[in-house]
C-alpha cells in the first residue's frame, strides 16, 4: 500500500522522505493557503523530492478553465497529476486529460457510484473523503471498501486512494478495506510512528544498557587494582 502525504509544507515532506515512507503528495487549494507562496514553486520543489505522483488541484468550473490550469501543471514536472473535483464537468475534463496522456486524480468522491464513473472517465487515482462523511454521520470508510472492490471486481484501471484521513485508526481501516493508497497528514503519520509503550521500552532499555556498562566498568576497575595490588606485594 502507498503513502503519500496531504500537505504543501516542504519541511513535512522532507522529513517523511527521509523517512523512507513517501511515495507521493497531494495537495489542495486549503493546504496550499496555509503555506502560501507560489504554488507553481511549491509544486516543482515537492517533484523533485519524491519521484511519485504529486497531485496539484484546479480550481476551474469550467472544462476549458480546468484543462488550461491543469496543461499549465503537468508541464511543471512529469510526475504531477492533475487534481479535478468530481462534477460533470469534471468527468469531461479528466475524460479529456486521459486522451492527452496527463494523469488526473478525482477529488471529493463521497459515494462508490461517484468514484465509479471517475474510474470510467479515465482518472488514475479515486479520492474518496473518509473524515468528511464521518463528520455528517456516515460510514466514510464504507465507501472506500465498495470502491476497492468495484475496482478489484471489474479490473478497472485505477487507484483507490483513501483520503480525507483523519486518525491512525482510518489508517489501519483504509488499508484492511483494500484501499491501494491512503493520504495523511503528517500529524497523522507521526501518530502512526508513536506508541507509548515503544517509547518507555527505549528509555528502559537505555537505562538497563548505561547501568549494565557502569558496573561492568567498574568490575575491570576493581579487577586491575587487585592486579596491580598484588604485583607491588614485596617478596613474592
Ligand atoms: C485529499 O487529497 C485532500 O487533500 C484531503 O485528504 C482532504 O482532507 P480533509 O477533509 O481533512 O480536509
Amino acid at each position: 500500500m502507498k503513502i503519500f502525504l496531504d500537505t504543501a509544507d516542504i519541511n513535512e515532506i522532507k522529513t517523511v522522505a527521509r523517512w523512507g515512507v513517501l511515495d507521493g503528495v497531494t495537495t489542495n487549494p486549503t493546504l496550499y493557503a496555509k503555506v502560501g507562496g507560489s504554488y507553481e514553486d511549491i509544486l516543482r520543489e515537492v517533484c523533485a523530492i519524491t519521484p511519485g505522483p504529486v497531485s496539484a488541484e484546479v480550481v476551474a468550473d469550467d472544462v476549458d478553465g480546468m484543462l488550461a490550469e491543469g496543461r499549465a501543471f503537468a508541464k511543471l514536472a512529469p510526475n504531477i497529476v492533475v487534481k479535478v473535483a468530481m462534477s460533470e464537468n469534471g468527468l469531461e475534463a479528466i475524460s479529456r486529460f486521459a486522451d492527452e496522456g496527463i494523469k488526473t486524480n478525482c477529488t471529493l468522491i463521497f459515494s462508490a457510484n461517484q468514484g465509479l464513473l471517475a474510474a470510467k472517465a479515465g482518472a488514475s487515482l479515486l479520492s474518496p473523503f473518509v473524515g468528511r462523511l464521518d463528520d455528517i454521520n456516515q460510514d466514510g470508510m464504507g465507501v472506500v471498501r465498495d470502491l476497492a472492490e468495484i475496482v478489484a471486481i471489474h479490473e478497472l484501471e485505477t487507484e483507490v486512494l483513501a483520503a480525507s484521513i483523519r486518525n491512525p485508526l482510518h489508517m489501519t481501516q483504509a488499508a484492511l478495506a483494500g484501499a491501494h493508497v491512503a493520504t495523511l497528514p503528517f500529524k497523522v503519520l507521526k501518530q502512526m510512528v508513536h506508541h507509548p509503550l515503544t517509547e518507555s521500552g527505549i528509555v528502559q532499555f537505555k537505562q538497563d544498557w548505561t547501568s549494565a556498562r557502569e558496573a561492568a566498568a567498574a568490575k575491570d576497575g576493581a579487577a586491575k587494582q587487585e592486579v596491580a595490588a598484588t604485583a607491588q606485594k614485596p617478596g613474592e
